[in-house]
C-alpha cells in the first residue's frame, strides 16, 4: 500500500531518513510529505517510531478531477470497503490549491456521497450508523489532481503523551526531534540546551539516544481498524520495547533561568520515562561552568526570539552574550533556532549552515556552527551528521 508521512515545511529530508531507517526505502518526497510503499505492519511501525512527521496517512487513490462528476465517479470507483467496515465513522475533510474545484465544502460533500453509495452497494445497506472506529478521510486537490487519504494517526504525532502541561513558547516535539537529527549529536556526545523551557529538546534527545519509540505510550486511530490486526500492533510494540537501550553514554543537560520551567521539564521527563537520563538545572546560561562541559558536545537551543513587544532588546543582548559563551566552549558544535534575521551578526559568527524552518507559523532559521570531529572515528551519526 501507499502510505504518506506528512511533515512541516523543511523537514521532509529528516522524515525520509527516518523512514529509511525503519526499512522503507521506496519513497517519493514532495513539499510537506513523503510517500512510501509498505504493508499494513508499517501503519503500526511508522506511527510508533516516526519522530519528526506530523501524521501517517493511507493513500486510497489519486486521480485528475476537474468537475464534480469526475470527482464523484473516480472516488466511487475506489475500494473503500477494503478499509471501512460497515460501522465506520468517516468524516471527510478537504482542501484545494490551484484547482478548478475550489469549494472544499462541496468537494467534501461529493466525496462523502460517493463513498456512501459505494458502501451501500458493497454492504447491501441503505443507512450507516457510523458508530464504529474513526476513519478521517481527506480529499486534497492540488492543480486539479485529487489525492484521497485516510488518517491512521488520530491526534498528531507530536502528542507523545508526556507533555500535558504547557510551558511558555514550547517547541513542538516533532520539531525538537528534527533539530536534534539535523545536528551532529549522537548519544556518545554531551548535549546541552541552556534555554530548555519545558524540556522538549533534552527529552527528545534522550528518547532518540536510548532508541525509545516516541509513540510507545499512546494510542492511534488505526488501532481500532479491522485491517490492522491487534497482533500487528502487539508485535510492533514488542519490537520497540526490545531495541530500547538501558542508558545513555554521555550526559544530557537542560537549564533555564525560570524555576517554573525547570519544574515542568522535570515533570515531563518523568512522564516520558527518561528522568534518569537527564539533568535539569535552574540557572542563567552565563552561570554554566566550563569544567562541567565535556569536549565535543553539542549545544542545541531555542532561545527567546524577542517577538513580543518590548522584548527585542533583551533577546539581542542575550544573543551577544551567547556568542561570547559559545566562544569559550572547547570543540563544541552549536545549533540555534531563531526567527531573528540578524542573529549571526549579534552572535558574532557566521554559521556553517542555515536551514529555513517553521516553528508553528513563525518563519525561523536553524543556524549550525559545526565544531571539530571527536578523535574516535567509530561513532554513529544522526541524520545529516558525519561526526
Ligand atoms: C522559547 S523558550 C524555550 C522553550 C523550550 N524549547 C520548550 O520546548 O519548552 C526560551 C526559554 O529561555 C529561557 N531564558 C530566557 N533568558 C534566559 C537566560 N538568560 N538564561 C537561561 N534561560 C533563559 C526562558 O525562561 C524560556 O524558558
Amino acid at each position: 500500500m501507499q502510505l504518506i508521512a506528512t511533515t512541516t515545511f523543511g523537514l521532509e529530508a529528516v522524515v525520509s531518513r527516518e523512514l529509511k531507517q525503519l526499512g522503507y526505502e521506496k519513497q517519493t518526497t514532495e513539499d510537506g510529505k513523503v510517500t512510501f510503499e509498505a504493508d499494513a505492519t508499517a501503519i503500526a511501525r511508522a506511527n510508533l517510531w516516526l519522530r519528526s512527521a506530523e501524521r501517517v496517512l493511507v493513500q486510497v487513490g489519486q486521480f485528475e478531477a476537474r468537475d464534480f462528476g469526475e470527482l464523484f465517479d473516480r472516488t466511487n470507483a475506489l475500494p473503500w470497503e477494503e478499509w471501512l467496515p460497515e460501522n465506520a465513522y468517516f468524516p471527510v475533510r478537504g482542501r484545494s490549491v490551484r484547482s478548478q474545484l475550489h469549494s472544499t465544502p462541496d468537494c467534501q460533500a461529493i466525496v462523502k456521497k460517493a463513498i456512501v453509495e459505494r458502501l451501500k452497494q458493497r454492504y447491501q445497506k441503505v443507512w450507516f450508523q457510523e458508530n464504529g472506529p474513526t476513519f478521517t478521510i481527506e480529499v486534497s486537490l492540488l492543480k486539479d489532481r485529487a489525492t484521497l487519504t485516510i488518517d491512521t494517526t488520530g491526534p498528531g504525532l507530536h502528542k507523545r503523551g508526556y507533555r500535558k502541561l504547557v510551558g511558555e513558547a514550547p517547541l513542538k516535539e516533532t520539531l525538537a526531534a528534527a533539530l536534534i537529527q539535523l545536528s551532529y549529536w549522537n548519544s556518545s556526545r554531551m548535549l546541552l540546551d541552556p534555554f530548555c523551557g519545558s524540556g522538549t529538546i533534552p527529552i527528545e534527545a534522550a528518547l532518540l539516544g536510548r532508541k525509545l519509540a516516541p509513540g510507545l505510550h499512546r494510542t492511534f486511530a488505526s488501532e481500532e481498524w479491522p485491517i490492522v490486526p491487534r497482533e500487528v500492533w502487539e508485535q510492533a510494540r514488542d519490537e520497540a520495547r526490545s531495541v530500547a537501550l538501558p542508558k545513555l553514554d554521555a550526559p544530557i543537560v537542560g537549564s533555564d533561568s525560570d524555576p517554573n520551567a525547570i519544574k515542568l521539564a522535570k515533570h515531563h521527563a518523568l512522564e516520558a520515562g527518561v528522568a534518569a537520563d537527564l539533568r535539569f538545572e535552574h540557572r542563567d546560561f552565563a552561570q554554566i561552568s566550563g569544567p562541567d562541559l565535556l569536549p565535543y558536545g553539542c549545544l542545541i537551543a531555542n532561545p527567546p526570539y524577542g517577538e513580543r513587544l518590548g522584548e527585542l532588546d533583551e533577546a539581542e543582548a542575550l544573543y551577544a552574550r551567547l556568542g561570547a559563551f559559545c566562544n569559550r566552549l572547547n570543540a563544541w558544535s552549536v545549533y540555534v533556532l531563531t526567527s531573528h534575521k540578524e542573529f549571526e551578526r549579534l552572535f558574532g559568527q557566521a554559521s556553517d549552515r542555515r536551514r529555513k524552518l517553521f516553528n508553528g507559523r513563525i518563519e525561523c532559521t536553524y543556524y549550525q556552527f559545526q565544531g571539530p570531529r571527536p578523535p574516535s572515528a567509530t561513532q554513529t551519526t544522526n541524520s545529516e551528521g558525519s561526526a
